[in-house]
């Protein structure tokens, strides 16, 4: 290791800025955090944190990015590096905003905008037998091996980090997913890391419940190590919701604010149960998901159907709400309650702002359960997962393995993360 990252390994405390962009593609988070410490030892004081959200014309061109059919790679190419621009003034302004001169930032954590994720395990594919554990072919046979297809995992973040090493002058890390990959994970999800080193509790059964375009909980029973983590996805958070209110508002609004307009609507029972049916909801984790399973044409579907039934707009926005929070609520129910019981449940992510989302969640569980906004805890609900990338990002520097096995799948714990001194 040079001698500046050696310095900046001993550093402490460190102003670490963590950068994170969700599947929602609404925008950049970014939160400047003073670290102290790494591991278990880890302490955290948030000094600031803002969104900056994407302009419309760099949202449909990620939203472009990431299908098949129109993410060419010339466009993904270009966007990678725009991308990493748009990154770097994230962090510029985040640190102006706390005040904090750049020079005085030691390290950036960047997650990068995920434009594909291809979590399968490569078992569970009609693929050749001398296939290894991520998918690749044995010696020699690369050519073949291709055309046969590559079933492999993989997954694509973007968002140039040797641009935001350039332009901000600060030694940056970012691409954490692949190693956990290479690792024979999903590279997902990689925030119950965090979550083990920041909530854990002697007494308390908690769930940590992200909402974001995506939703997933971290569960951490009483008193427990690593290896007790349960954490998977649970299924869509906001994203069809998202795409239900572009559609019966003829792209006015880009999200239900306030959860309002679902306010308005009845849940139709039937569309709901046909929801329900998605085979996702059944599959054991570790699991992950994304814009692939329930991103614009799975919602394009959706709303077609369900008009061709006569169901009104609101009702389908309605009945897509619950729909996530009965994702939330049966995943529990099937996954963590037969081992644990829950005490309290800990929610982040945009989806924290919709009130209607919240009361549809809160019915399903007993009063005994707290509810509650991750606020509570002094981080504010958007903050936690760039937060969280800053942790990783001083996991990494600091030599730890920051992947968690049992959450991911993958063979065994690796420091995740490529460093750009
Ligand atoms: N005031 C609000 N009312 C309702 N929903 C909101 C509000 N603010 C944010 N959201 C929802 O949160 C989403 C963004 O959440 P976020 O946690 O950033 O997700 P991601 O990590 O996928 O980007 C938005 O797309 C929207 O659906
Ligand atoms: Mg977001």
């Amino acid at each position: 290791m040079s001698h500046q990252l050696l310095r900046l390994q001993r550093k402490n405390p460190k102003r670490i800025i963590g950068l994170m962009a969700g599947t929602s593609v609404d925008g950049i988070d970014a939160c400047l955090a003073e670290i102290t410490g790494n591991g278990t030892d880890t302490k955290t004081n948030i000094l600031d944190f803002e969104t900056y959200p994407y302009h419309a014309a760099t949202r449909s061109a990620i939203l472009e990015a990431c299908n098949p059919e129109t993410g060419t790679v010339d466009k993904i190419c270009r966007l990678n590096f725009y991308l990493g621009k748009l990154f770097a003034d994230a962090a510029k302004s985040i640190a102006n905003k706390a005040r904090v001169p750049l020079a005085d930032i030691d390290l950036i954590g960047s997650h990068g905008q995920t434009i594909y994720h291809v979590p399968d395990s490569p078992a569970k594919c009609p693929s050749p037998q001398h296939e290894n554990e991520i998918g690749w072919q044995g010696s020699g046979e690369r050519g073949k091996a291709w055309a046969s297809g590559y079933r492999g995992r993989s997954t694509l973040q973007i968002g140039e980090p040797s641009v935001i090493a350039q332009e901000t002058g600060v030694t940056t890390v970012a691409d954490f997913r692949p190693r956990d990959i290479a690792a024979g994970g999903q590279g997902a999800p990689l925030v119950p890391y965090v979550d083990f080193i920041l909530f854990r509790d002697r007494d308390k059964g908690r769930a940590l419940q992200n909402i974001g375009g995506i939703a997933n909980v971290t569960f951490l029973p009483p008193d427990c190590g690593i290896h007790d983590v349960i954490a998977f996805d649970t299924g869509p958070g906001n994203m069809i919701i998202d795409r239900i209110t572009e559609l019966i508002t003829n792209n006015a609004s880009h999200f239900d604010e306030g959860g309002r307009l679902a306010a308005t609507g009845l849940v139709n029972k039937r569309l709901l149960d046909s929801l329900l049916a998605h085979p996702y909801l059944v599959k054991p984790p570790p699991k992950t998901t994304g814009r692939e399973e329930f991103g614009r044409p799975y919602a394009d579907n959706l709303y077609r159907d369900a008009v061709c039934s006569g169901i009104e707009g609101p009702d389908i926005l309605a009945t897509v709400t619950v729909f996530t929070t009965r994702t939330i609520a049966d995943s529990y129910a099937r996954w963590i309650l037969p081992r644990h019981p829950i005490s309290e449940i800990i929610i982040s992510g945009g989806g924290t702002y919709n009130t209607t989302l919240m009361k549809f969640l809160v019915q399903y569980f007993p009063s005994s359960v707290t509810i509650h906004s991750i606020s509570t805890f002094g981080i504010a609900p958007n903050a936690k997962e760039a937060l969280a990338f800053a942790i990783l990002a001083n996991e990494t520097i600091s030599g730890n393995p920051n992947n968690i096995p049992g959450a991911t799948g993958a063979k065994g714990a690796v420091i995740m993360g490529k460093i750009i001194p």
